[in-house]
């Protein structure tokens, strides 16, 4: 086994510019596969390559699959204790090269370098967290109805799983379901976003090092994200897909995995409301619109999309609003002062635009932000937008941009109904000081994650998953391994015939 990115016999990271100068490879049975067919990965702030990977296909995908396949044999009578130490070691060594892999994930992704230092944090506190909870896959014993019947349950790992990710968060989204699967003894084959798989490749070689047999975790690579999706979803030796990603490809998924009636957690799109009622306090709600409005730029699944206002509250909470996005420094992320960077790619720019313009011409209003909507660049200044309506397109659709839309409302069952009123159900926001409200408003709202005088919510503690057409599964927590092991019922005789 060569590191990619670790001195030989060591876990010392080399120095992170020298090594993204090379080419890089995906991984099998933990040998590095290169390819003569690569693309290129490119930083969002910049335009330029940052280096190339192989963009395999479905031969390599059905090899990975067959080689998770065959490590599933071992790895899933291993015992949890023993992948709990193999775990524990990888949320150490993610958390010793913290900056390389942040770094790595600001040339790739964009984020600024402060926020991608906290999702190296976040992403490994999934490994910790199921490298508690890999001990903790308990079965039960049920109180039996029959004398002499003895009933129970054992959970097993349920085999090889597909997991596919985003590009918004290349650390956490990995880790959020690797971390589970591998706890609770599955095999994975992973396909990273084609945007951002360096940070992966980067997990990959601290797993290996962290003493992961082979086989047990495979990285496909590739921007043929249809045929090895196609491959991943209708292959039967996957018997799991966990899929990030839009309510679209999300459909396309599940109708593909039904021929082999696999098991799936889809964590799709959002379209978050976010509520300030009169009795808010002005100062919490601001700096909880701004964390979740512009954390990484706005490009979140549960981001805040819709920002409900009431009409009481409206002006001083606008005013306070308007001063904290003029504050926003819009740059390269590796910039210390960065707070926004730029967008994924030219596809995402163009569609903030054409919410904006779209918006605009039904009456909606900028108050703050000039977008510099002809430029070349990726970047959006954060822009507020007011006087907005359930007829713009901003309304229906995830925004996935540092554009912060607001609407004017007068009651609270009239704000419940706006904010119910989208197929999509993954986080919700709202912002009071009664305490008969929160409840009132919690239990009526339909959305799967639910943030009270708060903006940011994730945590590997906490269940993360939607409702109606943002999917189903969740994430994190003690529900996070639920999703890799199948419960097995027994029913044990022990009666004794005498003759
Ligand atoms: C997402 O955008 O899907 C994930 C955000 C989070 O984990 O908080």
């Amino acid at each position: 086994m060569t590191y990619l990115f670790l001195r030989q016999e060591e876990t010392d990271m080399i120095d992170i510019h020298n090594r993204l100068s090379q080419p890089f490879a995906a991984c099998i049975n933990n040998e590095w596969i290169y390819s003569p067919i690569c693309f290129d990965v490119t930083n969002p702030a910049t335009g330029e390559t940052i280096t190339t990977v192989p963009n395999l296909g479905i031969a390599e995908t059905e090899q990975a699959i067959e080689a998770a396949a065959t490590a599933f044999e071992s790895w899933s009578i291993t015992t949890p204790k023993e992948r709990s130490k193999i775990l524990h070691k990888w949320f150490l060594l993610i958390t010793e090269h913290t900056e390389a892999i942040a770094h790595t994930m600001t040339l790739e992704q964009g984020k600024p370098i402060a926020e991608a230092r906290g999702e190296v944090s976040y992403g490994a506190s999934f490994v910790e967290w199921f490298a508690e909870e890999a001990k903790r896959s308990y079965g039960e014993t049920i109180p039996s109805p029959a004398a002499g019947k003895r009933l129970f349950t054992i959970k097993q790992p349920i085999g090889v799983v597909a997991a596919i990710t985003p590009w918004n968060f290349p650390v956490a989204m990995v880790t959020r379901k690797l971390a589970p699967a591998i706890a609770a003894g599955c095999t994975v084959v992973l396909k990273p976003a084609a945007e951002t798989p360096l940070c992966a490749l980067l997990l990959m070689e601290l797993a290996i090092a962290a003493g992961l047999p082979k086989g047990v975790l495979n990285i496909i690579t590739s921007t043929a994200a249809a045929a090895v999706g196609k491959v991943l979803t209708t292959h039967p030796s996957v018997k799991k897909v966990s899929f990030t990603g839009s309510t679209e490809v999300g459909k396309l998924l599940m109708e593909q995995s039904a021929s082999t009636l696999k098991k799936l957690s889809l964590e799709l799109g959002g379209n978050a409301p976010l509520i300030v009622f009169d009795d808010a306090d002005i100062a919490v709600a601001v700096s909880a619109t701004m964390a979740s409005k512009f954390r990484n730029a706005g490009q979140t699944c549960v981001c805040a999309n819709r920002i409900y206002v009431q009409t009481g509250i409206y002006y001083p909470y606008i005013e306070v609003l308007k001063a904290a996005v003029e504050k926003l420094v819009t740059g390269n992320g590796l910039l210390t002062d960065t707070s926004i960077g730029p967008l994924i790619n030219r596809e995402a720019k163009d569609k903030v635009i054409a919410f904006i313009k779209d918006a605009e011409n039904k009456g909606a209003k900028i108050i703050a932000g000039i977008p510099d909507t002809e430029a070349d660049s990726l970047y959006i200044h954060p822009t507020i937008i007011t006087n907005c309506t359930p007829e713009m397109d901003l309304s229906k659709e995830e925004i996935f941009g540092p554009l912060l839309a607001v609407y004017i409302f007068d009651k609270e069952e009239d704000v419940i109904a706006l904010a119910n009123d989208t197929p999509y159900g993954l986080a919700a926001y709202f912002f009071t000081e009664n305490v008969r409200r929160c409840y009132r408003v919690m239990e009526q709202l339909d959305y799967g994650m639910i943030g009270i005088n708060e903006g940011i919510i994730s945590h590997a503690e906490a269940p993360f998953g939607g409702m109606k057409q943002s999917g189903f599964g969740k994430e994190g927590s003690r529900y996070g391994l639920e999703e890799y092991l199948a419960t097995k019922y027994v029913c044990l005789n022990t009666t004794e015939y005498k003759n």
